[in-house]
């Protein structure tokens, strides 16, 4: 503990004296504004890891749509209005993301972290190819997630009305139903001692924590913390080592028993694709790329669609009106007899504008990953140094007053007109919703995040009354209060359910 925080303070005092040379000239009108960065660290050590998007927010409210400081001559800059985040999200010198840690070391060949724009995009290109397994023939995909929800139904059933912690529930089920879209095996039926959700889940944590900006910022000033006892140390190995348990399951046991022809899940297509570009004699997806989709697929689509349905059915226990509007919906629109299908969600306004409004409630993902600028270039009629790290703070965007009336409550009639029918894309409101990000690194899970979410959601509210545990506090509503790390996280909470008669 001395030594972390010896080591925090000399990173502090270092920080600042090294960022002199960096100051900003408050006379250079095309200076980025922003706190000073003495300020900036002094807020943000107070805050911690928690708080750090908050207080991002604050120094938006000061500082307007663009601020930065700078840290050890690295010049970070934060964007919190649309126009702003959208143009710098699409602009050809910040598409690459910055160079840390976790890109350099724990994700090399991840697309969410390579900065090389041709691999990225032959990567990405390959994930979408991966994902069409399930996603074009959509009745496959229907049937696989229809399936792991129907055993959820089951053990919410079983529980009789007592009560039970629906963030776990969702974990179990959304963490089998990743197991079976990559090797088509639920958790239990892969072989090997000790694998379990919590395996998968210890993985995602860790990644959270070294993902952080604030961990990022830390590691990439003092490189050598990762190898040292201590914090970040463990931070560093624990990812390493859950990394290790993951890929022995999903690629070294499923490449053991791969058999050409025969696909058991997204893993076996991207061997059957390293297998073609073999026989063609143009390898280019190497093993470590295929870790790295898997990993890809693991962590960054499991983690948001987690805290998303958490998010929201939180919600649906401190709005009860909700809830009951979204089991007329598909009363109406589905009947109680047959399961929701993806073709019923054009139908679903109300349904959908729920879903929208807990996309911008809860912006689970509050800062945007970051990019990097790869030259200097301006942007707003400021000057965005090479190198600079940018970050849009979409919470702060989800919430910003002169779009959305009242934004810290929960009203899904917002993205409704008033005929109740769901506002088009143009409309202002939908135009500022950035859950998935924005321009070529949009997030490529985007589609079939939202299918599984809408498929979760109509299934669950189709078959049960989600109702407060008698026993236990309900935790607050208001995403502010959530944890964060790379992502908000909803608290745990209990709930209980009553199921619906089938002719209601
Ligand atoms: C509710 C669910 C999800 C949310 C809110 C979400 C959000 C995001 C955001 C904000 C980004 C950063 C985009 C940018 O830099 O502009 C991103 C990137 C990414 N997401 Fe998602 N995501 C979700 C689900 C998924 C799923 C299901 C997958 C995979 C199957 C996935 C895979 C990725 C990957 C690989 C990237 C990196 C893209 C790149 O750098 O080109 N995500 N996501």
């Amino acid at each position: 503990m001395i030594i972390f925080i010896a080591l925090v303070s000399l990173f502090l005092i270092g920080a600042v004296f090294y960022s002199k040379k960096f100051r900003r000239n408050e006379n250079d009108d095309s200076e980025i504004p922003g706190p000073g960065t003495l300020l900036f660290l002094k807020r943000v050590y107070s805050v911690g890891l928690q708080g750090f998007h908050l207080c991002l927010d604050e120094f938006g409210h000061i500082y307007g749509s663009i601020f930065g400081f700078s840290c050890m001559g690295q010049q970070f800059v934060f964007l919190n209005k649309k126009e702003l985040i959208k143009s710098a999200l699409s602009c050809e010198e910040f598409q690459a993301r910055p160079r840390t840690i976790f890109s350099e070391h724990l994700m090399r060949h991840e697309i969410g972290w390579t900065s090389d724009m041709e691999e990225h995009q032959r990567l990405r290109k390959i994930l979408h190819k991966a994902l069409s397994i399930y996603g074009d023939g959509v009745q496959k995909f229907e049937n696989v997630v229809s399936k792991e929800i129907e055993s959820l139904c089951r053990r919410i059933e079983a529980q009789n009305g007592a009560d039970f912690c629906m963030n776990d529930f969702l974990k179990d089920s959304l963490v089998n139903l990743v197991s079976i879209l990559l090797s088509g095996k639920r958790i239990e039926d892969h072989e090997g001692d000790s694998f379990d959700v919590d395996v998968i889940w210890n993985y995602i944590e860790s990644c959270e924590t070294v993902a952080h900006p604030l961990t990022m910022l830390v590691l990439s000033v003092f490189p050598f913390l990762r190898n040292m006892p201590g914090y970040w140390g463990n931070v560093y190995e624990e990812n390493k080592k859950t990394r290790e348990r993951i890929l022995d399951i999903f690629y070294s046991s499923m490449k053991e028993t791969y058999v050409p022809g025969k696909i058991r899940g997204i893993v076996d297509v991207l061997f059957e694709i390293q297998e073609k570009e073999r026989s063609r004699e143009t390898q280019w997806l190497t093993d470590a790329h295929v870790q790295g989709t898997i990993l890809d697929i693991v962590v960054a689509g499991l983690v948001t669609s987690h805290h998303t349905l958490s998010a929201f059915f939180l919600t649906l226990l401190h709005y009860p009106t909700v809830q009951r509007k979204i089991h007329k919906e598909i009363g109406d629109v589905i009947g109680f007899h047959e399961p929701p299908c993806l073709n019923d969600r054009p139908q679903m306004p109300y349904t959908q504008a729920s879903v929208l409004e807990n996309f911008r409630c809860s912006s689970i993902v509050p800062i945007g990953l970051p990019r990097r600028a790869i030259r200097e270039s301006l942007l707003d009629g400021f000057v965005v140094r090479k190198n600079a790290v940018i970050s849009p703070c979409l919470s702060s965007l989800h919430h910003d007053d002169t779009i959305y009336d009242d934004p810290h409550i929960f009203h899904a009639e917002r993205f409704l007109d008033d005929k109740g029918k769901l506002l088009p894309q143009e409309d202002s409101q939908h135009q500022s919703l950035l859950p998935f990000g924005y321009g070529r690194r949009q997030c490529p899970g985007e589609t079939f995040a939202k299918s599984r979410i809408f498929l979760y959601i109509t299934t669950l509210v189709q078959k049960f009354e989600f109702l407060v545990s008698g026993n236990a506090p309900l935790p607050e509503w208001d995403p502010i209060t959530y944890d964060h790390k790379l992502t908000s996280i909803p608290p745990r909470f209990m709930c209980c359910t009553k199921t619906y008669p089938r002719d209601p």
